[in-house]
């Protein structure tokens, strides 16, 4: 059996030209924060439009959540069209269709007038169920679905090799290489100008008429406008970390025969959520893309769930080849619409995108395009359903305050729990939360024995952190912020490390 690389297939196998931390102050038309697909496509639309644009990283290029995706470019997104039109009505349901649809269309045409080879195919999607108790949901997602205006019907044949109780079918959607797209995209965003900085982490948003945003060095760039695409929205005026629930799904990747690829993209509701997709690989083989076993980041052990996952492709699909395995984070909103929009009440100038609940790819190129006409001075007709200024009180209520306990949970109920007693009880490559001369810390001992000790408190809002055994780091359970051992941030909402404490343990 090969080794299993620990490691996203489309980080491994597209790399990235390595782009310039800022290094000078700057004046440009729009500032991007955040190159994910949502920053880099607004960026190229923008670009494109003839706008002067620069495109800010806090890391590397598409490293985020958009290098960890399974990379479907669906319509379709589980059995979500009933819930819309009973929140929205059949209109909102029909946008929403729409401009999800127009996104899939809106890469077809970039693929074809850039030719760029990113294993783009079209194929369709499906929801499957295996309980006929189920089948009610699947029956009422086909007439919301067709009422909206997609290709959908209901089936109870797929090429799954296992049998289905049914399925919503859904034509003309597709997949990609999500890293060999939007590369082309940042060549192409080049060649009209614009720029490209990577490990520039913006600290200071200045609103006004220019904006400035202030990097971690010092320096400023001064911008008309800034959007700020860096997932979970750092500056975030508005509140929105409040609106957005974090989770994190496992993907696994194996190798199959071209002969018992499923020619589809596949998602049930059922068995914790099982995803699966297939993509290119070597001569007469396909890599199976399987996801699932989502949680809240920083609950629980992960490599259970890996194996659990694992467990689940060699049982449905015998003899596949496991290669790959790797975790991605998202966010999703209380009404399961995006917010992609003017950031806050006041805003005039400062946009936001996020909250694209595990369906980034139709909703980052969405972002792109609606975000590029909103800056124009468009108004297109759809603005309205993205709007992250919508509040609907009995929409939003139960699950923000579902959410909100959970954290009030974890803000007051972590610090009563017991942790491991001292540092010595922590074994080779793992983490624990300590108490050190009465503050928490959260000790790392590394393979060779050392002990890396930083303060346990998340620097968001002051939950403490948890230590994720399978990447190696610490994630706060409130709002999904992860740090590296050292303290670095990993991912937001936080932007500031956690505290280095003065004196670690010493190894033992
Ligand atoms: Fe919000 Fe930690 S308190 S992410």
């Amino acid at each position: 059996m090969s080794e299993l690389i620990k490691e996203s297939y489309w980080v491994d196998s597209a790399p990235s030209p390595s782009h310039p931390p800022l290094a000078e102050d700057l004046t440009v038309d729009v500032a991007v924060i955040g190159a994910g697909i949502a920053g880099v496509c607004t960026a190229w639309e923008l670009a494109r439009t003839g706008k002067r644009v620069a495109l800010l990283e806090a890391d590397e290029v598409l490293t985020g959540t958009t290098g960890y995706t399974t990379a479907k470019v669906s319509a379709l997104h589980t059995l979500r069209y009933a819930e819309i039109r009973r929140a929205f009505g059949a209109e909102g349901a029909a946008t929403y269709a729409t401009t999800q649809q127009g996104a899939i269309e809106r890469v077809a045409e970039v693929v074809a007038e850039l030719g760029i080879d990113c294993q783009f195919e079209r194929v369709p999607a499906y929801t499957w169920v295996e309980s006929e108790g189920q089948l009610a949901k699947i029956h009422s997602e086909v007439e919301a679905a067709t009422e909206a205006g997609l290709p959908a019907s209901f089936v109870t044949e797929s090429d799954l090799p296992f049998p289905i109780a049914g399925a919503i079918r859904v034509e003309d959607q597709a997949q990609f290489h999500p890293r060999a797209y939007l590369l082309a995209l940042l060549d192409d965003l080049r060649k009209h100008g614009g720029q490209v900085f990577e490990h520039t982490r913006i600290h200071g948003l200045e609103e006004g008429e220019p904006c400035r945003v202030v990097s971690e060095s010092g320096h400023t760039v001064t911008a008309a406008d800034v959007v700020v695409a860096t997932h979970y929205p750092v500056f975030d005026r508005a509140m929105l970390f409040a609106r957005l629930v974090p989770h994190r799904d496992l993907v696994i990747a194996a190798v199959i025969p071209e002969v018992q690829d499923p020619k589809g993209m596949y998602i049930t509701p059922e068995q914790g959520i099982r995803s699966v997709r297939t993509a290119p690989y070597g001569e007469g083989e396909r890599l199976l893309i399987v996801t699932g076993e989502g949680f809240t980041p920083g609950e629980g052990e992960v490599e259970p769930r890996y194996q659990a996952l694992a467990d689940w492709t060699s049982e449905r699909f015998p003899g596949a080849r496991l290669t790959y395995r790797w975790s991605a984070q998202d966010t999703s909103t209380p009404d399961g619409i995006s917010y992609i929009g003017p950031f806050h009440l006041g805003a005039r100038h400062t946009w936001v995108a996020t909250g694209f609940g595990g369906w980034g790819m139709t909703n980052g190129v969405l972002a792109g395009q609606l975000l590029t006409a909103l800056i124009n001075g468009e108004s297109p007709s759809h603005a309205g359903l993205y709007d992250p200024r919508r509040i609907h009180p009995l929409k939003e209520a139960v699950p923000m305050l579902k959410a909100q306990a959970k954290v009030a949970g974890h803000m007051v109920g972590d610090r009563l729990r017991s942790y491991v007693g001292s540092v010595d009880d922590i074994a080779p490559g793992q983490g624990a939360v300590v108490r050190v001369d009465g503050e928490r810390c959260a000790v790392y001992r590394d393979d060779a024995g050392q002990c890396h000790a930083v303060s346990a408190t998340c620097t968001h809002l002051g939950c403490l952190v948890n230590f994720d055994d399978a990447e190696r780091s610490w994630v706060c359970p409130c709002h999904g912020s992860r740090f590296a051992t050292d303290g670095s941030v990993l991912h937001g909402p936080a932007t500031k490390p956690l505290r280095a404490v003065s004196a670690p343990p010493a190894p033992h």
